[in-house]
């Protein structure tokens, strides 16, 4: 008798974890490597079998809202060895991310918070960085926008005072930022008209800072505030930016955006860049070309979040997210969801930082201010780039011919390492006569340049520690050292430059 075989029955496959099962039901074979908890959602981290295409996998979160009863289509994205299947959390069981409980974690460099990630770790921009100098915020109505840009402004003015800031924020909606206009590092712009011709002499400042940048041969403004009296960064936040692209105004701000997109971080120029309207025509490949760190809040359409993220953002779709801060961060390469930062008491938050005192001088925000550069006057004279070497910024106030003092001292140090002797009379008279009050102040220029005490002395007095002078060196020694004492005592030291940083 033939022995007949037969064909063992496939085992019905059996998922440990249901939203295994749900995905086996759709063709596909995964196993659950680990569930993650963040305030908005849930994080099921899936590894699917090496036969199935991440496509297949992100095609499926409509399907598996409705197998799953999810509130909302879950966003699935790829992730570093994984899948993260994002499980919305209902409204009512949202938790945010309060500014107050992240703010000890931001950094002292130049940046703003993005928002907090699925480990509860505060994400940042830096936007001295070449990749997120500028940035775009884009999101339908209700997505976070303004409260985003309110908790950013909020870093900024809490850790920088306005000698290191000044931040332009255009708001015509009159609503977002007229909380922060009585701040001195603030300059509140509620029309178009002024945002243009705003945004028009900030180029010319940017321009200035070139010039200034060449003379000092400074590669950058960081560089530049290592060695000379500190110029602010400047970032100009605009909350609603699609009135400017097509309208009236539409040549001047796209010449200036470009102009500062391009040249502005070395300058010390940044731009935010809101809109609620992510489409082709607003958010234009002039600004898509050169602003590469991007922020998506929810959108209506995936169609948007391609406009704001690129189509390289595969499964990165900002029309799943779920509103109210919850958002997708693009630095130009990868990609993270995240949970926007909420100040829910700004007016508390910001109650110790210095307001504007109304007097009839120019608020020291004032365009104006931010062109001249001290001791630019005098600097001329010269032929020497001296120009900013002058203010005091420890509140001394100007001595009356500290450009003059600057530009003497300069021209006896270059002497001095000449190795040159013989004083060029009555030139360096004058520096041999000043008041102490000025010998002070020529001291505290000659430690910034890190002279030493040798040549410091030699300079300010004649004096050198050998030869014919070598009886009065000793005193002159004394004199030095009581005025460092006297610049200590004054405020100033190694670590602020002795004022000039
Ligand atoms: N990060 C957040 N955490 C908690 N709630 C938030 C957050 N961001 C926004 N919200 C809530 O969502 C509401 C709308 O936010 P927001 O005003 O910032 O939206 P928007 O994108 O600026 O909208 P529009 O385009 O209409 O100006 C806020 O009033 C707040 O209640
Ligand atoms: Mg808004």
């Amino acid at each position: 008798m033939e022995a007949t075989l037969v064909e063992p029955l496939a085992l019905p496959q059996q998922a440990s974890h249901p939203l295994e099962q749900a995905l086996l039901n759709l063709g596909v074979e995964a196993t659950v490597l680990e569930e993650v908890e963040s305030p908005s959602f849930t994080r099921i981290k899936i590894s699917p079998s090496h036969k199935v295409p991440f496509n297949k996998i992100a095609g499926l979160g409509d399907t598996l809202q409705i197998s799953q009863g999810y509130q909302n289509a879950p966003l699935i994205t790829p992730q570093k060895g994984h899948v993260a299947i994002d499980i919305p959390k209902a409204n009512a069981e949202r938790k945010f991310c309060e500014y107050l409980d992240y703010c000890g974690y931001l950094g002292s460099s130049f940046t703003v918070p993005v928002g907090v990630d699925i480990n509860n770790n505060l994400v940042e921009v830096d936007l001295s960085s070449s990749v997120s100098a500028h940035l775009l915020v884009a999101g339908s109505t209700g997505g976070g926008k303004s409260e985003w840009m309110v908790a950013a402004i909020c870093s900024l003015l809490t850790r920088f005072t306005s000698d290191a800031i000044q931040l332009y924020l255009v708001d015509p909606k009159l609503v977002e930022f007229t909380k922060f206009q009585d701040y001195q590092q603030v300059t509140l712009i509620n029309e178009n008209n002024v945002a243009i011709e705003t945004l028009r002499k900030l180029c010319n400042v940017m321009q200035e800072r070139y010039e200034l940048f060449r003379k000092t041969r400074s590669k950058d403004l960081s560089e530049y505030n290592k060695y000379h009296a500190k110029i602010p960064r400047i970032v100009i936040f605009f909350d609603e930016f699609s009135a400017f692209v097509s309208g009236e105004f539409k040549n001047e701000f796209n010449s200036a955006l470009a102009e500062i997109a391009q040249r502005g971080r070395s300058a010390g120029l940044h731009l935010i860049l809101a809109t609620q309207r992510p489409d082709a025509s607003v958010i234009t490949p002039l600004i898509r070309s050169n602003i590469t760190a991007r922020i998506a809040l929810k959108t209506i359409q995936s169609q948007d979040s391609k406009i704001i993220l690129g189509t390289e953002a595969n499964g990165f779709d900002s029309s799943k997210l779920l509103g109210k801060g919850d958002l997708i961060f693009s630095d130009g390469g990868t990609f993270q969801r995240l949970q926007g930062l909420y100040v829910s008491d700004c007016d508390s938050l910001l109650a110790n930082i210095e307001t504007k005192v109304l007097t009839n001088e120019a608020s020291p925000a004032s365009l104006d201010e931010l062109h001249s550069y001290p001791g630019e006057a005098n600097a001329e004279d010269t032929g020497e780039a001296i120009s900013a070497l002058g203010q005091m910024p420890l509140n001394q106030g100007f001595l009356k011919s500290d450009s003059k003092i600057f530009a003497l001292v300069k021209l006896k140090i270059a002497e001095n390492m000449a190795g040159s002797n013989d004083a060029t009379e009555p030139l360096f008279n004058e520096i041999w006569g000043l008041t102490p009050e000025e010998k002070l102040l020529a001291l505290r220029y000659l430690l910034n340049q890190k002279i030493g005490k040798e040549n410091a002395i030699s300079i300010l007095w004649n004096r050198n520690s050998g030869g014919k002078y070598h009886s009065k060196y000793q005193d002159c020694s004394n004199t030095y050292e009581r005025m460092i004492l006297e610049l200590k005592n004054q405020g100033y030291s190694s670590h602020n430059y002795w004022g000039f940083s």
